[in-house]
């Protein structure tokens, strides 16, 4: 199957000197490095899981796919058309396709709009209905997200959490997107709720034929929704697979870390390549040298310090970006 979407050195990163503080501070060289040089491909109809820490650059990535963010360089691929040079009006066109999900769906919804109003927001926005057609467009999402009519002339906060979502999930999919960012769609929700809305999801791609981008920190909902896992460190990605590979053969020590921290998968695997994750996630202004994943690896050696490693084909189909694992590097592969 054709990719949908190619991202090759994606990069984004942010002024830090930006609002107040960041003025006050006045010093000319900080940048957050959020992104760092990004390269992924997602083929159409499957889900991509991206997995990593707090803070190493998931939501950014998500955003500056859309161009929510608007890339520092790199280019994006989106079915055939290179979408970082489009103009103001060709991306407007071309959002049509690209939808996002947010994490919390209470803050990315207008408490002052009614249900009927959010909804309909995207398509009055593109005048691609009005009057009786955009009713029925919008009574027709709602009720495939598992709402109705009557929800119509509700607002946000008269809806529990998963409702919100649902609502959420609605106004991305009332412009027929071929590709959606769901972005940790499920962590601000009970767990009872999150299968429920996994499942809708789920169901919503097969019928729709969606592509996703599925971001979360939770190792097992990522196993679940995806057809391939993407590892991020630190703005890079480290490893990227099939699902069944990465869960069970990871080759990045960082990945084996997040596995060890999961105790149902660290029972997979043998105390050997048990790995434990120790301090925090280093500052995106000023990242480690070299791999920057070594100073909280415990297998790093000399050249770990010294180079970053690239994202290297191990397999056939499984990438990782690992001195240790590398063909050239001091082990020969691992
Ligand atoms: N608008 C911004 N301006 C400056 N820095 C930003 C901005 N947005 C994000 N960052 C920084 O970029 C880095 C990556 O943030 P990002 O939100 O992409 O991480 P994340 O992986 O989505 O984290 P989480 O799991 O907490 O959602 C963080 O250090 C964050 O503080
Ligand atoms: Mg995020």
């Amino acid at each position: 199957m054709s990719d949908l979407l190619r991202v090759t050195g994606l990069v984004k990163h942010f002024d830090a000197r930006r609002g107040v503080f960041g003025r006050m501070l006045g010093n000319p060289g900080i940048l957050v490095q959020a992104v760092n040089g990004v390269d992924l491909n997602i083929g159409a109809g499957k889900t991509l899981g991206l997995i990593g820490e707090s803070g190493c650059g998931k939501s950014t990535l998500g955003r500056a796919l859309l161009r929510l963010h608007e890339p520092t360089s790199g280019e994006i691929s989106f079915d055939g058309t290179d979408i970082t040079t489009l103009d103001a009006t060709a991306l407007k066109a071309m959002r049509q396709r690209m939808q996002i999900i947010f994490q919390d769906p209470y803050a990315s919804l207008n408490p002052r709009r009614t249900v009927g109003e959010i909804v309909a927001k995207p398509l009055q926005i593109h005048k691609l209905a009005s009057g009786s057609e955009l009713k029925d467009r919008v009574v027709s999402i709602l009720n495939r997200v598992g709402l109705n009519s009557s929800h119509l002339n509700r607002y946000p906060h008269q809806f529990s959490g998963g409702q919100r979502q649902r609502i959420g999930i609605a106004r991305a999919l009332i412009m027929n997107p071929k590709f959606v960012v769901c972005d940790e769609p499920v962590s601000a929700l009970d767990v009872s709720i999150q299968a429920q809305i996994i499942e809708l999801l789920d169901d919503l791609k097969q019928e729709l034929g969606l592509t996703y981008l599925f971001i979360s920190h939770d190792i097992s909902v990522i196993g679940y929704v995806s057809d391939r896992i993407a590892v991020m460190y630190m703005g890079k990605i480290v490893e990227e697979g099939e699902t069944s590979e990465v869960l069970e053969n990871p080759m990045h020590p960082y990945t084996k870390a997040l596995l060890s921290s999961v105790p149902h998968l660290e029972k997979s695997t043998t105390r050997r390549d048990r790995i434990r994750l120790k301090g925090d996630l280093p500052s995106p202004i000023n990242p480690p040298k070299g791999c920057k994943f070594h100073t909280r690896c415990p297998l790093a050696i000399d050249i770990c310090r010294q180079k970053e490693p690239a994202l290297e084909l191990l397999n056939g189909t499984q990438s990782a970006a690992c001195h240790l694992t590398s063909a050239d590097g001091p082990k020969g592969g691992v």
